[in-house]
């Protein structure tokens, strides 16, 4: 087998995916049908023809108008589900799902309309997939702390299906540090934390992430190469980063695949995860960004390898679950050694 079919074979968790960022083009439009609403396209390559970014904020403009045809409960669990479906053929085992509540509720959809949609989709797929979950809230960082805390309030009734907050959104001009108190809060409350950092923004960020928010993970962090001490801080600590390859040459933080450092901070011997991010709007899902990745960057064995059992080792999976899909990884690779 050569490495490509190992990649499509290796047992995957997906750790970092927003699940607004799973609309396909064909939903978007069955979606505006079915809550009669009109789209500022006229065809399924209309919409594919507008997803050309030039950074976040471009992305980000275009991914919230998207976003305002999940009106009902089974809007939320259809996304979600698809998404689910679309996994498994990537032969992903466990998934660490954002959801952006903001996003909803600030044009008037309940809180519990999206978290029953998208749990309840989250229990189907466990029962017929045999995907096992975690769900992540992550606040809008251009929105205000007040708003964020606004919002964890309003998780509260729901923390039993909530392992996790995050931060995401345009992240230049929104450091860490303007929601410490809310990730306080979130912690007492027995919330785990992540954020995007480093992604657009400075490597300070991330050091504010881990110091002020006290992340167990770094989403996206490719900027932190810039920062030597850092590095060395996040190698020590094995703090994960959960990187989006598509989506980076996508939003131009680099401008070609070949260019992504991802084998640098490989080879500065961070604990580094492949995810997809937004790929209804990036090009490819999980599989695509390990496949695409891997030729670009002329990957090996050993580092596909060491990228596979991160994701389960940098998951919030219990340690026996970690060990179980591990051994599955190293059994598969060892088919071809
Ligand atoms: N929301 C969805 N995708 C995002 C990304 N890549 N960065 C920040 N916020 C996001
Ligand atoms: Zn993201």
């Amino acid at each position: 087998m050569d490495l490509q079919g190992l990649i499509r074979r290796l047992p995957k968790a997906e750790l970092h995916l927003h699940i607004e960022g799973t609309l396909e083009p064909e939903l978007m439009m069955q979606l505006a049908e079915r809550n009669g609403l009109a789209l500022p396209y006229a065809s399924i390559e209309e919409i594919r023809n507008a997803y050309k970014f030039s950074d976040l904020q471009s992305f980000l403009d275009i991914y919230y108008a998207g976003a305002a045809v999940l009106q009902s409960e089974a809007d939320f669990h259809d996304l979600t589900y698809a998404y689910l479906d679309r996994a498994a053929q990537d032969n992903v085992r466990h998934v660490e799902i954002f959801f952006d509540p903001q996003t909803h509720t600030g044009r008037g959809i309940r809180f519990d309309t999206v978290i029953e949609g998208i749990s309840h989709a989250l229990e189907d797929g466990q029962e017929r997939l045999d995907i096992s979950y975690r769900l992540i809230l992550c606040f809008l960082r251009h929105l205000t702390a007040d708003e964020a805390m606004a919002t964890l309030e309003s998780a509260l009734p729901y923390k039993k299906r909530i392992a996790a907050v995050g931060l995401d959104s345009s992240e230049v001009g929104h450091p860490p540090s303007k929601f410490k108190a809310v990730f306080e809060r979130a912690r007492a409350e027995g919330f785990l934390t992540v954020a995007h950092a480093g992604e657009e923004g400075p490597p300070s960020y991330i050091v504010e992430a881990l110091d002020l928010l006290k992340v167990r993970r770094i989403d996206h962090g490719v900027r932190c190469l810039e920062d030597p001490v850092l590095v060395a801080r996040l190698a020590k600590d094995q703090i994960p980063l959960t990187v989006c390859p598509l989506s980076n040459v996508k939003l131009r933080v680099f401008d070609t695949l070949q260019q992504h450092n991802l084998r640098q901070l490989l080879d500065a011997g961070l604990c580094v995860t492949v995810n997809s991010d937004d790929p209804a709007y990036f090009g490819g899902y999980i599989g695509e960004n390990f496949l695409r990745t891997q030729q670009a960057l002329d990957l090996g064995i050993e580092e596909i390898h060491t990228l596979a059992k991160n994701a389960f080792i940098a998951s919030f999976l219990g340690e026996a679950e970690k060990a179980r899909h591990i051994r599955s990884v190293d059994e598969i690779v060892a088919t071809i050694l």
